[in-house]
């Protein structure tokens, strides 16, 4: 039973970390005259209205992009990064766009986009939002069992965002594991796993055994809007990224300090660390 909405935490600060290293990967991406796939695993329902109950009865969105919204930025990424959701609203912050169509912003008419979802009025809204362009394909799967379905690609290019809710303890060890053998049947992708602070011993076991696994070139990034507690649930979020673009680290290692002054705690922090080199 999946009771998981991302509607509750649209926009918010994980989401931003999020969306902003993939927008940085895809741009990436599209330099190169050259299709690609890009993969969601869990996709949520593409785009998630403010207004909306779920959303103003968290108002973890205020926490996240309300605070970018007008704010002066100093870093390219960042300015991007707001231009781009500013792109899916007029003049005020009314709309947030997830994965899906941070995605459909880069993809070319060549490239493909595959979606995994589950829930199914989160997967009805995905349908509705992605319905308009053939290349993009809704899958109402398992998405970790259906990456390995779609690996290796015929464009021999692609770009990987696993994005569990992490609702059941068992997604920590199934992202983990599903990355493995998706490497092991296509080694260049650009793979991306979320991944939530709530237990760091979670995360720290993460890292040991993708560090174990003999996949080289993984970078880490994480945005900390507090420190580090066993009692007030999520706190800190990053990206595990496998085969980043060359340019990411210097981006994330700059950009990081700006996200942590606009978004954090005093007590908070960042973390931009090359956890295996290539
Ligand atoms: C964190 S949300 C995704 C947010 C989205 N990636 C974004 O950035 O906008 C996780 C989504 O995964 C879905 N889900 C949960 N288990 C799944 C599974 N095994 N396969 C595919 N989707 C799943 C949930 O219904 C939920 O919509």
């Amino acid at each position: 039973m999946l009771s998981y909405r991302h509607s509750f935490h649209a926009g918010n600060p994980a989401d931003v970390i999020k969306h902003l290293v993939l927008a940085e990967v895809l741009e990436y991406m599209i330099q190169k005259d050259k299709p690609f796939d890009y993969i969601d695993t869990h996709s949520g329902a593409g785009l998630f209205e403010l207004s909306n109950a779920d959303a103003q009865k968290t108002l973890e969105y205020k926490q996240g992009i309300g605070k970018l919204w007008d704010a002066q930025l100093e870093h390219g990424a960042l300015q991007r990064y707001v231009q781009l959701v500013k792109s899916f609203n007029k003049n005020k912050l009314a709309f947030y766009p997830g994965s899906p169509k941070v995605a459909e912003t880069f993809l070319r008419r060549e490239d493909k986009g595959w979606f995994f979802e589950l829930h199914p009025q989160d997967l009805a809204l995905l349908q509705r939002n992605t319905e308009h362009k053939k290349s993009l394909r809704v899958r109402a799967e398992d998405g970790f069992k259906g990456l390995l379905g779609l690996l290796p690609p015929q464009s021999r290019r692609a770009v990987v965002l696993m994005d569990p809710p992490y609702e059941i303890k068992q997604d920590y060890e199934s992202a983990i594991q599903s990355i493995i053998k998706a490497h092991k049947k296509f080694a260049s992708a650009t793979y991306m796993i979320w991944y939530p602070v709530v237990d760091r011993d979670r995360i720290n076991l993460m890292e040991a055994q993708l560090t174990a696994s003999g996949i080289r070139n993984i970078h880490l990034y994480e945005l900390a809007t507090s420190a580090d507690t066993e009692e007030r649930g999520m706190t800190s979020s990053g990206m595990i990224v496998i085969n980043p673009p060359w340019t990411l680290f210097n981006t994330m290692q700059s950009v990081l300090p700006e996200l942590v002054t606009k978004l954090s705690a005093s007590d908070g922090f960042y973390r931009a660390e090359v956890l295996v080199s290539e």
